[in-house]
């Protein structure tokens, strides 16, 4: 036994992962079911440092030192259950199985369960940063037990991204408060980029600019407020040009978002705890609109509709001067849109983990947030910052600086609301962001109406403002008032 710690399958993220353990310093013990992966790793970058390649899961397994530490990364679903399983079969009281995929976090919750009682660790680790992540530094949110992360925690640290130069990992919680706290991230990561897609909507429908002219807009918000890497390689897809016909990349590509289905946990999750994550969720719906291909060739067939000043919006696009205020406003309607997604993607941490137990540091979350990962931005510095302050608040829009933030916005965001209704641009989460911070902000939302609609067809009840209790009328008899259990 040589390698302090291996990974199983080498496809990008495994191979990437492996390289950057063996470049600090680790010894990695490698294993693919085809070893011809497993080869090729070897053959090209096998110098980079220490590895140990295995032909067999056996092999593999004897080549860890205690206690044996072994990285999953194969596919989410029953390639997990199975290799999991097979790993524990081979390993030892005190081994540590960590499970790096894009896993659903009950599932790690029962696979922990099923793991310990055999004695050995389980660890469910969300990952982020994609393949460069994973091999130049990622940003890493390990669950399972505090012994495990004794072990894994040095490993971890050595390969993880770095944010001032603090490692971009730490103990999220056990079992699967690691997988839990990656999917919010991808909730947060799917509005954050559909924000993004409106407001080049609104600067190209809109406003009729070229995807190259929009590129640099997005080149100089980024040295702003909005510095992050989703708006920098926004700049990088805007500006690149389709080899092939000469044309704006964006110009060529199907306008059909895939997923994998972490945007879709994070919405069921979020409703589950009745924490409403309407950024998120309109991301997720709005990129099942744009699958609806057939659907939406129809609606255009149908000639649904629309404003009389389709798409455009007009005179404003022809004045350089109204144009330039308008860009200045959809920045800031972009920025405000953000705050919102990322209060309500902390509230669905705080509140899961209050129901699954876990004692989440939503500080460190944000910190780790700073670097490595898919969502890394100057503004999570301001989301450490406020729960470092001690800030024990419901939202982090009570926040001093988000609160001023937004007081800032609000205008350009409801000028960007406003006019994208009156052009018929869809605007899903700016829209639905900004009803979200007027619904909290409402002393009296209209969901009085509700309760008397839910009293009358189903005797719902309801509560009165000047006195506690539950109470029915009877509509269908004298209007009466009667108290419940008088
Ligand atoms: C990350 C990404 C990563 C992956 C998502 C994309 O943090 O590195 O979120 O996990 O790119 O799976 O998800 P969709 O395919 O659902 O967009």
């Amino acid at each position: 036994a040589e390698a302090n710690i291996g990974v199983v399958g080498l496809a990008a993220m495994g191979a990437s992962l492996s390289r950057n353990l063996a470049r600090h310093g680790n010894t990695v013990a490698v294993f693919n079911r085809h070893y011809s992966r497993t080869e090729t790793l070897m053959n090209e970058h096998g110098s980079e440092g220490r590895f140990v390649p295995a032909h067999t899961l056996q092999e593999f397994v004897a080549s860890l030192t205690r206690p044996r530490t072994a990285i999953i990364m194969v596919k989410a679903g029953d390639p997990t259950d199975q290799m999991i399983n097979d790993l524990a079969d081979l390993m030892e009281a005190g081994d540590i199985i960590v499970d790096a995929g894009n896993s659903y976090f009950k599932d790690t919750i029962r696979r922990e369960k099923a793991i310990r009682a055999r004695g050995l660790h389980f660890v469910g680790c969300g990952v982020s940063g994609g393949e460069e992540g994973a091999l130049l530094g990622p940003s890493m949110m390990p669950g399972g037990t505090d012994e495990s992360w004794e072990t894994l925690g040095p490993i971890l640290e050595s390969i993880a991204a770095r944010a001032e130069g603090e490692p971009c990992v730490t103990h999220i919680g056990t079992d699967g408060a690691g997988h839990f706290v990656k999917m919010v991230h991808n909730g947060i990561e799917y509005a954050d980029m559909q924000v993004i897609a409106e407001s080049y909507d609104l600067m190209r429908r809109g406003l009729g600019l070229e995807p190259g002219r929009i590129a640099d807009v997005f080149e100089e918000w980024n040295e702003g407020d909005l510095n992050s890497y989703l708006v920098q390689i926004t700049a990088q897809v805007l500006h690149h040009v389709d080899a092939r016909t000469g044309r704006p990349f964006i110009d060529i590509v199907k306008d059909q978002a895939g997923m994998k289905g972490t945007g879709t946990w994070t919405v069921q999750t979020a409703l589950d705890l009745a924490v409403p994550v309407t950024g998120i969720g309109e991301a997720v719906f709005s990129r099942g609109l744009s699958a609806s291909a057939d659907l939406r060739e129809e609606a255009a067939r149908e000639g649904l509709a629309g404003p009389v000043q389709e798409g455009g919006l007009g005179d404003l696009a022809s004045d350089p001067d109204r144009c330039k205020a308008f860009i200045e406003d959809i920045r800031k309607a972009l920025y405000a849109s953000k705050i919102v997604a990322y209060a309500q993607g902390f509230n669905e941490m705080e509140e899961g983990a209050r129901e699954y137990g876990w004692n989440l540091d939503l500080g460190a979350i944000a910190r780790i947030w700073r670097g490595g990962c898919i969502i890394r931005a100057k503004f999570l510095n301001r989301i450490s910052d406020a729960y470092a302050s001690g800030g024990e608040f419901g939202s982090l829009l009570f926040d001093p600086f988000f609160k001023q933030a937004i007081e800032e916005a609000q205008d350009s965001w409801r000028r960007v609301v406003t006019a994208a209704t009156g052009a018929g641009i869809p605007i899903p989460v700016f829209a639905s962001s900004l009803s979200y911070y007027d619904g909290l902000r409402s002393r009296r939302l209209p969901a009085a109406l509700i309760q008397g609609q839910r009293d009358l067809f189903g005797a719902h009840t309801y509560g009165r403002v000047d006195e506690s209790g539950a109470f029915h009328t009877l509509w269908a008899g004298d209007g009466s008032e009667i108290r419940q259990g008088d």
